[in-house]
C-alpha cells in the first residue's frame, strides 16, 4: 500500500475522521476554488488583491531590487503577476508545488509574460526543507511568497513547522510575503464558507470523487452533505464532509464504518489576530516589518523579515 493511501487510512480511523485539504485539488477542484474566489461571499481573493493592488509600491520597495520570488505553491495568478510586475529587475521565479502539472502550467504562462526573469520550477512538498536550484544570476534576496491565507489551513505546529522551512528558504537577509485572514463576525465568515451557490459544497464533496479515481474507493457523494462552522473557541472555520447515514465505505481492502451524522473534517481555515500572527512568525525566527490590511481590517498581508 503506498504512504499516501495508508495516511488517507489512518485519517479515517481517528475519532474524528479526517482527511487532507490538499485532496481537494484534483483538476476540477482547483477549477471550482477558481470559481469560489470569484463568489461575492468569499471576500478573502478579492479583499487580498484590493491591499496588494493599494501598497504594490512600497512592497516593491521592501523586496528590492534582483530579488528571487519563491512561491509556496505554484502560482500564475493575479497576485504573482502584479508583484513580478512591480517588483526591481527580478531575477528568479521559483514556484514550488508537490503537483508537476500545476508547475508546469505555472512555468509557461509567467514565464511568457517575463522572459527577462529566470523560471525555476521546483517539485517538492514544501513541509520539508528541499534544496533550492542555484540560478544563473546570484539574486540579492531570497524572498518567499505564500498568498491566500493557505498557511491558515494549518494547525498552530505545523503552521510554524511550514514557516519554519520558510525561514530557511529565505536565507541570510530573506524575507516572507504572506498573507492571513483575520478574525471577523463569525458572520461573515461562515457565509464565506456556505456560498449561496453551493460552489462550496462542490468543491469539498468533489475531494470524494478525487479520492474514488485515485485510490478505488466507492464513497458515495449522494450520502455525504457539506458543512462549515466557525469555531470562536478556536478561532477556525471547520470544514466537513457529513454523513447522511449510516453507511460502510471501502478504501484500500478496508471498510471504514460511518454513523448518521458522522463527519470527516477536510479542512480547517485559521483566523488570525494581527498579534497572533507576529507572534506566530516570531517563534520561527521573523519579524514582522510591514503590515498591511484593507479598510474593513478583515484580511492582512505581512513583510516578514530574518532579523
Ligand atoms: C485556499 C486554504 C485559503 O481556507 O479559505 C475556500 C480554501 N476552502 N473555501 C480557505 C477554501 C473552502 C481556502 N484556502
Amino acid at each position: 500500500m503506498s504512504d499516501e493511501l495508508a495516511s488517507i487510512l489512518a485519517g479515517l480511523r481517528r475519532p474524528q475522521k479526517t482527511i487532507s485539504p490538499k485532496y481537494f485539488y484534483d483538476e476540477a477542484g482547483s477549477r471550482l476554488f477558481e470559481e469560489i474566489t470569484r463568489l461575492p461571499e468569499y471576500y478573502l481573493t478579492a479583499t487580498e488583491l484590493g491591499i496588494m493592488q493599494a501598497h504594490i509600491g512600497e512592497m516593491a520597495d521592501l523586496i528590492g531590487e534582483r530579488a528571487s520570488l519563491i512561491e509556496f505553491g505554484a502560482g500564475s495568478g493575479m497576485k504573482t503577476r502584479m508583484l513580478l510586475q512591480h517588483m526591481h529587475s527580478p531575477a528568479v521565479y521559483v514556484p514550488v508545488d508537490i503537483s508537476g502539472d500545476h508547475l508546469i502550467d505555472s512555468q509557461r504562462s509567467i514565464q511568457a509574460d517575463f522572459p527577462d526573469v529566470e523560471v525555476i520550477p521546483v517539485a517538492a512538498d514544501f513541509l520539508h526543507p528541499f534544496e533550492l536550484p542555484r540560478p544563473r544570476t546570484m539574486p540579492l534576496r531570497n524572498v518567499v511568497y505564500f498568498p491566500g491565507s493557505t498557511i491558515g489551513n494549518f494547525e498552530y505546529e505545523d503552521a510554524l513547522r511550514l514557516l519554519r522551512v520558510m525561514h530557511t528558504e529565505a536565507a541570510d537577509g530573506g524575507a516572507l510575503l504572506i498573507g492571513a485572514d483575520l478574525q471577523k463576525d463569525p458572520a461573515v465568515i461562515e457565509a464565506a464558507y456556505n456560498d449561496g451557490a453551493g460552489v462550496t459544497a462542490r468543491f469539498n464533496l468533489n475531494m470524494l470523487r478525487h479520492l474514488n479515481r485515485e485510490f478505488g474507493s466507492d464513497f458515495d457523494l449522494d450520502a455525504f452533505e457539506h458543512r462549515a462552522t466557525y469555531d470562536r473557541d478556536e478561532r477556525r472555520v471547520v470544514v466537513e464532509l457529513v454523513s447522511r447515514r449510516r453507511q460502510v465505505v471501502a478504501i484500500g481492502g478496508a471498510q471504514i464504518p460511518f454513523g448518521e451524522g458522522e463527519s470527516i473534517v477536510t479542512e480547517y481555515s485559521h483566523k488570525y489576530s494581527l498579534d497572533g500572527f507576529a507572534g506566530m512568525a516570531g517563534e520561527a525566527g521573523f519579524a514582522v516589518e510591514r503590515v498591511w490590511t484593507d479598510p474593513r481590517r478583515w484580511f492582512s498581508v505581512h513583510y516578514c523579515t530574518r532579523p
